[in-house]
């Protein structure tokens, strides 16, 4: 036993948690920055499809530093691109049983794993701000008709509408090497 343990140096754990946190809140911040710019220039339709060239290639310049990779995902999907893997799905699976047995979204703490080589990191999005639901809440009453039809086309099967205040809208997943 003592012999495993000892090939690799000792996790610490809160030392991730804060690597991990600190760079969901700088991606979280540019993203919303462009998101609200984009919104200001041409209202949600217009910031849909600026968010749909943007989203993915902005997190990934943010993931430059070698070994580091910083994704969005969720149990509904609107980007195909964002689709869980295995282990974002176990902790999906977990932040969802958490729910259904009451604990609120904002009580949800964010999880660090070893991954082989890897750190991953795991922290719950909510929609946390009510221009999200402009995007993501319900079509015809937060989710204008024209902004919908700028989704359902270049997102044909979209499954993130529907939400409401306070609701989990996904996770960060971000991974770093060892
Ligand atoms: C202007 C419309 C718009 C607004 C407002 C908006 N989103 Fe999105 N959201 C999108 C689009 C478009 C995508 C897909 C981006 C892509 O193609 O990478 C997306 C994707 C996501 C994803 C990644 C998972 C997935 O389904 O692909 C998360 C998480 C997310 N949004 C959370 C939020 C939160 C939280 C807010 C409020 C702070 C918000 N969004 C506001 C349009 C919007």
């Amino acid at each position: 036993m003592a012999s495993c343990e000892e090939r690799q140096a000792p996790f610490d754990e809160q030392a991730a948690l804060e690597h991990g946190g600190g760079i969901a809140l700088a991606a979280f911040q540019q993203l919303s920055g462009r998101l609200q710019d984009a919104m200001q220039a041409g209202g949600p339709a217009h910031a849909v499809e600026y968010c749909s060239l943007a989203a993915l290639p902005l997190l990934d310049s943010l993931s430059s530093a070698k070994g580091l990779r910083i994704r969005r995902t969720s149990d509904k999907i609107r980007a195909p691109h964002d689709a869980p893997d295995a282990d974002e799905q176990r902790r999906l699976g977990e932040v969802l049983d958490l729910l259904a047995k009451g604990t609120p979204g904002m009580r949800i703490t964010s999880q660090v794993v070893l991954l082989g080589d890897s750190v991953a990191y795991y922290q719950p999005i909510l929609i946390n701000m009510p221009a999200c639901l402009r995007c993501h809440g319900v079509p015809g009453r937060d989710i204008d008709s024209t902004t919908l039809a700028a989704i359902q086309q270049r997102y044909p099967g979209d499954a993130a509408t529907g939400y409401g205040m306070g609701d989990l809208r996904g996770l960060w997943s971000i991974r770093w090497e060892r």
